[in-house]
């Protein structure tokens, strides 16, 4: 019986106290290993209990701001447990202590990074019945964080802010209407339903957040959690506009801006999932190799050539720069569709909306490499280096992702 108790506590890896004393990440590993332990006489001694109850327990919040704290629990009493049925039960239970306090980014008023941005503690965000609470171990950031920083998104949500709307991670606690996962699921996606319209207050750039399940996937296995963490917002957005454009087999699409988060999307998907004749796109000449890549092609330096007095004209014109009304329609067959994610025109304006169903659709492509992945050589920052992150994502020369990992 004490070798089956020392491995169930192995089990338990308490990461230490937070500056206020608080448990900053009692994450419960819970293996399939320990689900096999043969227990059916197996009784837990009282410092055993005493180490259980403690992973719920916390001592911080006295810098708690924003939202009101609350102390967790395992929901492991102090009684007895036997049997394999109460082993599960217990490891089950377990697995869903969280902590009451975590560090976050947030911002309290509008403005730069480096002015506005700090990592506080902050309670861990309540879960709603139809959600899931995802203990986030990448996420990834998009141009619209900073223009919601900065006072752009018009609908927005209180202060503070956690900002950031993709992350990939384990679910380590389920709303009692939520079915979709169980606890120990690896998942990913973008946690708020529309990033403009109805942005959440706790965003990813926090050890955890909450997400109603319908937003998210299962991750697809072969990828990391840092590359399916880059995925969500950038490839919903390139798969629904590229839907909404009427993309399909013998189309001709022209990408404005194919080296960006979403252009790189763009790309792979109208060439590799809706099996497009033709793709080109814009992007800098030393860009050239890598978008052909991913699929392109033909790669118009947009610095050099002015696509717009080639004779080629095109089905389908994907604007992620904002030129697509002015120069884009010039170059668009008659029938034509233009969709552009960077205007406001509400002709031509794509805006991404989450859907697990899109990210489920694509985990094919994504699982056997059809689609890859595409993280910036220089956009892979620790989570101490957010203000970093933002800063390089800032300059407007990012190709493809910048995400954030590990999260503490
Ligand atoms: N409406 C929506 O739902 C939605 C969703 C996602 C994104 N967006 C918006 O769409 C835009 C793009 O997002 P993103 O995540 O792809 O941004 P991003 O990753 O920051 O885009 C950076 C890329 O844009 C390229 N680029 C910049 N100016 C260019 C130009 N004139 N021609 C060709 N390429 C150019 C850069 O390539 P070079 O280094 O070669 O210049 C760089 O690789 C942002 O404004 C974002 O807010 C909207």
């Amino acid at each position: 019986m004490a070798a089956a108790i020392s491995s169930m506590q192995k089990l338990y890896a308490l990461h230490g106290p937070s500056r206020s004393g608080a448990l900053i990440s009692p994450l419960v590993q819970v293996s399939s290993t320990a689900l096999s332990i043969q227990s059916s006489r197996l009784r837990f001694g009282a410092s055993f209990r005493t180490r259980l109850s403690s992973l719920g327990s916390s001592g911080g919040g006295s810098k708690l701001r924003g939202c009101v704290g609350r102390s967790t629990s395992t929901g492991v009493s102090g009684s007895t447990t036997s049997g394999e049925k109460g082993l599960r039960e217990l490891i089950s239970k377990a697995a869903m202590a969280v902590p009451a306090v975590h560090e976050a980014w947030l911002y309290y008023e509008y403005g730069p990074a480096k002015e506005v941005l700090k990592l506080e503690e902050i309670a861990v965000p309540e879960v709603k019945p139809d959600q899931v609470l995802v203990k986030v171990k990448a996420a990834a950031i998009n141009p619209v964080d900073y223009k919601r920083r900065t006072g752009y998104v018009t609908l927005n949500s209180p202060f503070p802010i956690v900002p950031g709307y993709d992350c990939a991670g384990v679910v380590v606690k389920v709303g009692d209407a939520a079915s979709k996962f169980k606890v120990g699921d690896e998942v990913y996606g973008m946690t708020s339903e529309s990033p403009v319209a109805h942005p959440k207050q706790w965003g990813t750039l926090a050890p955890y957040t909450a997400c109603e399940d319908k937003f998210l996937a299962l991750k697809p296995k072969n990828l990391s959690f840092e590359e399916a963490a880059s995925l969500p917002l950038a490839i919903l957005t390139a798969t629904e506009g590229l839907q909404k454009a009427g993309c399909e087999a013998g189309k001709t699409v022209l990408v404005l801006g194919g080296a960006g988060g979403v252009g790189t999307h763009v790309i792979q998907v109208a060439k590799h999932v809706l099996k497009a004749a033709h793709v080109t796109a814009t992007g800098s000449a030393h860009k050239t190799d890598f978008l052909k890549s991913l699929g392109a092609d033909e790669v118009i330096d947009y610095h050099t050539v002015d696509y717009t007095e080639k004779p080629e004209r095109y089905d389908i014109i994907y604007d992620t720069v904002g030129e697509g009304p002015t120069k884009g329609l010039k170059v668009m067959k008659d029938g034509g569709v233009l969709v552009s994610i960077a205007t406001r025109d509400p002709t031509y304006r794509h805006v991404v909306a989450a859907s697990s169903e899109v990210l489920e659709m694509l985990n094919p492509y994504l699982d056997n490499g059809a689609i890859k992945a595409i993280i910036d050589p220089k956009g892979k920052f620790k989570f101490s280096e957010v203000l970093q992150a933002f800063e390089y994502l800032e300059t407007g020369r990012a190709t493809g992702k910048v995400v954030i990992a590990p999260i503490a």
